[in-house]
This record gives structure tokens, C-alpha cells and sequence, in this order.
């Protein structure tokens, strides 16, 4: 078993580590804040640390939209737990709506993320930094 926490000061090495196993799929640069960040973490061995087993971090862009972000797991749901995790603190905290940017929007689905937001509406999305002129 696991157990969910906010994520602390001395987790912050092995949260960017995790990060920096998934090049491909997690955003490298412009990491979350360590205090919008959660973990999953083994019981207790003696002698050791507790094994930090995934992390992900819901981040604040406004009174009612947060990013789920830097979700990554070794593995067993611990990705799923800690998505509902995130998504559970939302709800509390009376966050109206999540979003997530991924390349692995199927994974994202059964947590009951869709692509279009009832009502017609629908979220748009323009990487500034890579903005390429037009002609
Ligand atoms: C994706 C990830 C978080 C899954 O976490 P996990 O703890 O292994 O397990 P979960 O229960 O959350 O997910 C496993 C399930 O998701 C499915 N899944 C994994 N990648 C998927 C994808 N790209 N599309 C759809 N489903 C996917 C698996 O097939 C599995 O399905 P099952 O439960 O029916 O067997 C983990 O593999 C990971 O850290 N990957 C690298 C980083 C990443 O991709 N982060 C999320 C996207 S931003």
C-alpha cells in the first residue's frame, strides 16, 4: 500500500527525478511548484526513507480552472490514485474546472476528462514560445 501527502521539501530531488525519467511525455522546464505537488509513498522500512512511488500536482491558474500536472508513477494505479487525489482536493476547494495538457489524452478519459466542456464550450490553447508566423 501507499499513502498520499502533499509533498514536502526533502521529496523535491526524487519528484524531479521521476519527472526526468519521462522526457518525452513531462514537461522538463516549467515545473509546478513544489507546494502545488503530491506523493505517493511506500510504508516505512526501517532504516530507510519511504520509497516515493509518484507524484502529480494540481496547479492553481485561477479561482476556477487548476492544471493537473507532472503526473508520473512506477506503476499498480498509483498514477490513478493520485489523479483522483488531485481531483478530490479540486472538488474541496470548490475548483469548478481541471484541464490537462498531455499527449496521452485516452489515459485521461476514464478519470472522466473530455474534449469538449458541455454547454459548447471549449478550451483553446496556443504555445506562444512556439508560435510560427503565418506566411
Ligand atoms: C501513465 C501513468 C501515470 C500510469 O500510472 P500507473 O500507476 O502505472 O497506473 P494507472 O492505474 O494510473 O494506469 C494504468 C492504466 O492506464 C492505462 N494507460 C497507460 N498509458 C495509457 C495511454 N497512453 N492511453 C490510455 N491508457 C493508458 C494502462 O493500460 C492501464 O490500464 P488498465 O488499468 O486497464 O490496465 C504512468 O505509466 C507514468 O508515470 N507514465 C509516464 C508519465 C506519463 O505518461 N504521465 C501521464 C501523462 S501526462
Amino acid at each position: 500500500m501507499y499513502e498520499i501527502k502533499r509533498a514536502k521539501k526533502r521529496h523535491w530531488p526524487r519528484i524531479r527525478g521521476l519527472i526526468a525519467e519521462n522526457p518525452g511525455t513531462l514537461e522538463q522546464k516549467y515545473l509546478p511548484k513544489r507546494k502545488h505537488f503530491f506523493v505517493a509513498l511506500a510504508p516505512k522500512v526501517k532504516g530507510n526513507k519511504r520509497e516515493l512511488l509518484g507524484c502529480a500536482a494540481l496547479d492553481p491558474l485561477s479561482d476556477r480552472l487548476s492544471e493537473l500536472r507532472s503526473v508520473a508513477s512506477k506503476g499498480n494505479g498509483v498514477g490513478a490514485a493520485l489523479i483522483e487525489h488531485c481531483l478530490g482536493v479540486a472538488r474541496e476547494s470548490d475548483v469548478p474546472q481541471v484541464i490537462a495538457i498531455t499527449d496521452k489524452p485516452e489515459y485521461f478519459e476514464r478519470f472522466g476528462f473530455h474534449y469538449l466542456k458541455a454547454g459548447g464550450r471549449q478550451a483553446v490553447f496556443l504555445d506562444v514560445q512556439n508560435k510560427r508566423d503565418s506566411e
